[in-house]
């Protein structure tokens, strides 16, 4: 068997949703269970605003009032992304492509590496639940694990789980504002991806207001027939 052939079969997944449907929480779960790399747009931005970088200036106007950041820096990110070693045995793209244009530049970048979109996972929601979702979670600040004050607290109060540290963060547009915005932007130009994916043939539909184990049973199932 030759090395590209491997690289070949190695899957893509995309996780599509609007803010708080869960992207984040299931990656996550698709990096422990399966090894694929969570590549997550909105956490590579976070990082190069937190680093000053030249992407990250430009980005962090835009965050912070809930809209996209241009498709230029967002698809220079995911490129270095898709080329790192640890993203050959395949990844699960958690908030990419979030545009049409973007949606386009994938392709692409997946066709010039022999690659393609194995499955495009629309995780639905409803838009009311998202806010509770949102005001509720917080994130280990070591270890970057996820929780929800409800839905996914440590089992020990205070204390993550994954890593046993002790502080934890909310994140700067996590304010009911910036989520209603949040919102618009993924309907008026994320939510038609579902269309385009639908006509590739690559579409799959998760009732995502369901358990985050449900989710992630429903996920495995589509990670295990995109892997043969
Ligand atoms: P990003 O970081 O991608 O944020 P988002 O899309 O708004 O999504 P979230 O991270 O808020 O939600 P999630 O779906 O990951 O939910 P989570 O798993 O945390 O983007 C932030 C910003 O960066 C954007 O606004 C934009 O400005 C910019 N950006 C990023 N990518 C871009 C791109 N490609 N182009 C342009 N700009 C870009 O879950 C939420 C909570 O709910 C958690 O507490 C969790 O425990 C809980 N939960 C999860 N699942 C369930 C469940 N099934 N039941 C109950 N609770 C659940």
């Amino acid at each position: 068997m030759s090395a590209p052939d491997a690289i070949t079969r190695a899957p893509v997944l995309i996780l599509l949703g609007p803010p708080g449907a869960g992207k984040g929480t299931q990656a996550r779960m698709l990096e422990s269970r399966f090894h694929l790399k969570q590549l997550a747009t909105g956490d590579m931005l976070r990082a190069a605003v937190a680093a000053g970088t030249e992407a990250g200036r430009a980005a962090q106007s835009v965050m912070e009032a809930g809209g996209l950041v241009s498709d230029d820096i967002v698809v220079a990110i995911l490129r270095d992304a898709l080329d790192a070693p640890d993203a050959a045995a395949g990844v699960v793209l958690d908030g990419f492509p979030r545009t049409e244009a973007q949606a386009a530049a994938l392709d692409a970048l997946l066709a010039e590496r022999g690659r393609q979109v194995d499955a495009a996972i629309a995780l639905e929601v409803d838009d009311a639940e998202m806010v509770g979702r949102i005001s509720g979670r917080f994130t280990c600040a070591a270890c970057g694990e996820g929780y929800h004050d409800t839905n996914k607290p440590p089992a020990r109060e205070g204390v993550c789980d994954n890593c046993g540290a002790t502080e934890f963060s909310r994140r700067a547009d996590d304010n009911a504002e910036t989520v209603r915005a949040r919102l618009e932007a993924y309907h008026e130009q994320t939510a038609p991806l579902i269309a385009h994916y639908a006509r590739l043939g690559t579409l799959e539909r998760v009732d995502a207001m369901a358990s985050i184990d449900a989710v992630a049973t429903a996920l495995a199932r589509i990670t295990e027939r995109a892997r043969s």
